[in-house]
């Protein structure tokens, strides 16, 4: 099982990948959780990168493609893994692509769960996060809708994305996705 999930803030990607990674054994990747832990840790990745975080703006990639490599390294991600917020931008994506090739790895399947603002909204401020206030929620929002949601048709062309409606409850999605992905 190798899998992406893409979606905007709230749509509920570490959620389900973390009920996935827990059922085919293999790891959860979230790029928030290890920025969160860098930047609780005082490292200079957190350190760099808290900033843009709080404000809801994408971290640079130079920091983030160094940082996902160095994890796609690791020997617990030999049998799979998901991925959750990465990749968040084209270029991003063409890193993956590139670093994929370079370890013999495909990805199986792209899972873009939409959900609506207005859930979304609800969501974060009801999950209330550092980064969970209205403004950066707005924020983080338009930052998907310029950078990241062009990675729909990225891999729709590419015949690799799977679309789930994320608005219904935690476990009606997750009936969803197991209906969509082969595992
Ligand atoms: P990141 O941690 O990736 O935040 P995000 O994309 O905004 O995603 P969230 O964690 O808010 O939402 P989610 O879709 O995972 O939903 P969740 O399951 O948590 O990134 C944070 C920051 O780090 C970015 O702003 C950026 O600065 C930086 N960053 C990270 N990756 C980067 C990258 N690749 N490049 C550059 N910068 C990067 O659910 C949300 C809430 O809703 C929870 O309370 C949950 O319990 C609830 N919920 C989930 N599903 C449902 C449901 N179906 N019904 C009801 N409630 C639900």
């Amino acid at each position: 099982m190798r899998l992406i999930f893409l979606g905007p803030p709230g749509a509920g990607k570490g959620t389900q990948a973390n009920v996935l990674a827990e059922t085919c054994k293999v790891p959860h990747i979230s790029t928030g959780d290890i920025l969160r832990g860098a930047v609780a840790s005082s490292t200079d990745l957190g350190m760099k990168a808290k900033g843009y975080m709080d404000r809801g703006e994408l971290v640079p990639d130079d920091l983030i493609l160094n940082m996902v490599g160095n994890r796609l390294d690791e020997e617990d991600t030999r049998l799979g893994w998901i991925l959750d917020g990465f990749p968040r931008n084209v270029s991003q994506a063409k890193f993956l692509d590139v670093l994929l090739e370079q370890i013999s790895q495909q990805y199986d399947c792209v899972v873009n769960l939409d959900v609506s603002d207005e859930v979304i909204v609800s969501r974060l401020l009801d999950r209330g996060r550092d980064d969970d206030n209205e403004s950066v929620i707005r924020t983080r929002l338009s930052v998907y809708r310029e950078q990241t949601a062009p990675l729909i048709n990225f891999y729709r062309d590419r015949q690799m994305l799977v679309s789930v409606d994320g608005n219904q409850p935690v476990e009606d999605v997750t009936a969803c996705l197991s209906k969509v992905i082969i595992y």
